[in-house]
C-alpha cells in the first residue's frame, strides 16, 4: 500500500524524521527555510499531513488551498498558529504538545525570574564590558525571590508547575488569576491562593504570565495594567508575544513603572521591539522555556506520534478539535 504523504515544515531530530519515514513519504524542511504562506501552500500539495511549529500559520486561505491535508500536528503546547475553527470546519484535524513540557517549562519561569529580579543580565554585560573594578554595597541589588509574592496570570499546568516551586521551594505566598478557578485541591496542592486581576496586579511583587493566547487575551498587560503594578515588581512573559502590549511596557522599564521585566516571547517574533533592546532592565531569550534536549525530544516524539496514530489508526493522542 502506498505511504501517505506528510510534509515536516520545519528541522527536527534526525531520529524522528527517520521514524516518520518508516510510515510517511516525507517532504522535510532539514535546511528551516522560513517559507512564506504561498511556499507552504506549495510544499502542502497533496500532503495528507503536515508536523509543524509556531512558525507555520494554519488558516482558512491554507486549508482551501490544501485540500488534501487530513491533521497538522504542532510541536508546541500553544497554537495560536492555528485557526482552529477553521481547521475544524474543513474537516482537518489538530494536535499540540501538552504534559512533556510542563515541567521543563516551569522550570524556565524560575529561571528567568531569578535572572531578572536578581540582574542577572545586567551584571553579567558590566563584567563582560571590563567595568567591574571593585565590590560595592549597592552594586546590582535587585529584589528577593524567596518569601515574596508570586502572581501568576493563567493558571494552566505550566502556572501550576511554577506555583508548586514558589510555595514549596520558595517559600513564597503565591496569588493567581485565571479565566476558571482550580478546585480546592488543585488549589492546595500548588499553594495557590485566586484573586482578581486587579488584586494580583496590585499585590504581586513578581508576576509570571502563563496563559494561552487568544484574541481576548491580546495586551492582556499594557500601559493601564503596568501602572497598577507595584514600582518594585518585576514581570516575566514565557506566555506568547502578543499578551504584553511591548511598546508599552518598554517605556514602562524606562520610567522605571516596573522594576524589571523577563520576556522569551514577543510580539511579532522572532523581530523584537528596537525599544526592548535599549533598555537595560529586561532579560531577553529567544522563545526556549521549553527547550531542553530530552524536552524538545519528548514533544517532536509526540507531535509525530500524533501523525502515526492518527493517518494510520485514525487516533491522535493530543487532539485539540
Ligand atoms: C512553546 O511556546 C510552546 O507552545 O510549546
Amino acid at each position: 500500500m502506498k505511504k501517505p504523504a506528510i510534509l515536516v515544515a520545519c528541522a527536527v531530530f534526525p531520529e524522528v524524521l527517520l521514524q516518520l519515514q518508516q510510515h510517511f513519504e516525507v517532504t522535510s524542511n532539514q535546511e528551516d527555510v522560513a517559507w512564506t504562506p504561498a511556499e507552504l501552500i506549495a510544499q502542502l500539495q497533496g500532503k495528507q499531513g503536515a508536523f509543524t511549529t509556531g512558525s507555520q500559520r494554519i488558516d482558512a486561505e491554507l486549508l482551501a488551498a490544501c485540500p488534501a491535508l487530513k491533521i497538522c500536528a504542532n510541536m508546541a503546547v500553544g497554537y495560536n498558529n492555528f485557526d482552529l475553527p477553521a481547521m475544524t470546519a474543513a474537516g482537518v484535524k489538530a494536535t499540540n504538545t501538552p504534559d512533556v513540557l510542563t515541567e521543563t517549562t516551569a522550570d524556565f519561569g524560575f529561571a528567568l525570574l531569578m535572572a531578572t529580579a536578581r540582574r542577572m543580565a545586567e551584571s553579567e554585560h558590566f563584567l563582560r564590558a571590563g567595568l567591574w573594578q571593585r565590590w560595592r554595597y549597592d552594586m546590582f541589588a535587585g529584589a528577593d525571590v524567596h518569601g515574596s509574592t508570586l502572581g501568576i496570570l493563567g493558571m494552566g499546568r505550566i502556572g501550576q508547575g511554577i506555583a508548586r516551586r514558589g510555595a514549596h521551594g520558595f517559600g513564597m505566598k503565591v496569588i493567581y488569576h485565571n479565566r476558571s478557578r482550580l478546585d480546592a485541591a488543585a488549589e492546595s496542592a500548588c499553594g495557590a491562593t485566586y484573586v482578581s486581576k486587579a488584586d494580583l496586579l496590585k499585590q504581586a511583587d513578581h508576576l509570571i504570565l502563563v496563559l494561552p493566547y487568544s484574541p481576548e487575551a491580546h495586551h492582556s498587560i499594557g500601559a493601564p495594567e503596568l501602572a497598577q503594578m507595584k514600582p518594585t515588581a518585576t514581570l516575566v512573559n514565557l506566555a506568547r508575544g502578543g499578551i504584553v502590549d511591548d511598546a508599552a511596557l518598554a517605556q514602562a522599564l524606562k520610567n522605571r513603572v516596573i522594576t524589571a521585566a523577563g520576556l522569551d516571547v514577543y510580539e511579532g517574533e522572532p523581530a523584537v521591539h528596537p525599544a526592548l533592546l535599549t533598555v537595560p532592565n529586561v532579560v531577553l531569550t529567544p522563545h526556549i522555556a521549553s527547550a531542553t534536549l530530552p524536552t524538545r525530544m519528548a514533544m517532536a516524539q509526540l507531535a509525530a506520534d500524533n501523525l502515526v496514530g492518527f493517518l494510520l489508526h485514525g487516533k491522535a493522542l493530543t487532539p485539540l478539535n
